[in-house]
């Protein structure tokens, strides 16, 4: 608001929605979308289409998984205060407990079919198998919980603190671009495969350590 000259009062050109933005809350978000969308749709790649740079890609993996892990306690912890009134503490609460247990899983994974392996009873290629298949079903559990909490913190910020903000569309245009890019990714990876364009196979497990 601001008084003219003549004494009416006239809008001051001040945008209420600048006056409520949180700084923090912003770059809580920014980071989770940095972990969840960019390093999200790179954890599945460099697991399931990057194939034929395995060595690098298992590395890649890794690397984006502890990345992913840390980004997302590191940013819960600086805002939460175990409340439970509202859709996305909920689900952001429960995409910090499950990445913390899907990425022990990978961690888990890596170990098993590392140090286990001159072990009888634990390099059969099955048990490797039946590990890495828990982590991988939580894998796209992970991805999946963790994109959806991303499109209702961006309801939660958009809508709720900048009160009504337009820009809520955003969390529904990142979770769709997601599956989207998902969509793509393994069309093109299963059209490949059908029609034998340099078929991408999965390494197997194998004596002596490597797999
Ligand atoms: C997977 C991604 C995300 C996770 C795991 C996550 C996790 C959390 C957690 C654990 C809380 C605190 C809940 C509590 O107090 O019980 C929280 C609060 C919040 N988050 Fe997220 N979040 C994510 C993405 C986002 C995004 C993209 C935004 C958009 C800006 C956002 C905005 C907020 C806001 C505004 C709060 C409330 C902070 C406060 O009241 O001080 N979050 N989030
Ligand atoms: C937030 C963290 C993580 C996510 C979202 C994630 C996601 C995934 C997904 C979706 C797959 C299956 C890909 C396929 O279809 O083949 C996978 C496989 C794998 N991940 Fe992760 N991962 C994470 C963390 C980690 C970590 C920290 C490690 C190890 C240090 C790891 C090691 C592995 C390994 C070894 C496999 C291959 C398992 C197999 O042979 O099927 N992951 N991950």
């Amino acid at each position: 608001m601001q008084l003219t000259q003549d004494g009416r009062v006239a809008e001051g050109g001040l945008d209420i929605r600048e006056l409520l933005r949180v700084k923090e809350d912003e770059n809580h978000g920014w980071w989770m979308w940095s972990a969840w969308y960019l390093a999200g749709i790179l954890l599945l790649v460099t697991k399931r289409y990057a194939k034929k740079t395995w060595t690098l890609s298992h590395y890649l993996h890794a690397i984006l998984g502890y990345y992913t892990l840390i980004v997302t306690i590191v940013w819960s912890f600086k805002v939460i205060e175990w409340r439970f009134d509202e859709v996305h503490y909920v689900f952001g609460t429960i995409t910090l407990f499950v990445t913390m247990l899907g990425s022990l899983s990978g961690i888990f994974t890596v170990g098993v079919m590392k140090f286990y392996n001159g072990d009888k009873d634990w390099a059969e290629k099955e048990k490797v198998e039946v590990i890495a298949k828990i982590h991988r079903f939580a894998g796209y559990f992970m991805l999946l919980i963790g994109n959806i909490t991303i499109a209702n913190g961006c309801f939660k910020y958009f809508d709720g603190i900048l009160q009504g903000d337009q820009r809520k569309l955003l969390g529904f245009a990142s979770f769709f671009s997601f599956v989207l890019m998902v969509i793509i990714a393994e069309a093109i990876y299963r059209i490949r495969n059908k029609f034998s364009l340099g078929h991408i196979k999965t390494p197997q497990v194998v004596d002596g350590g490597k797999f």
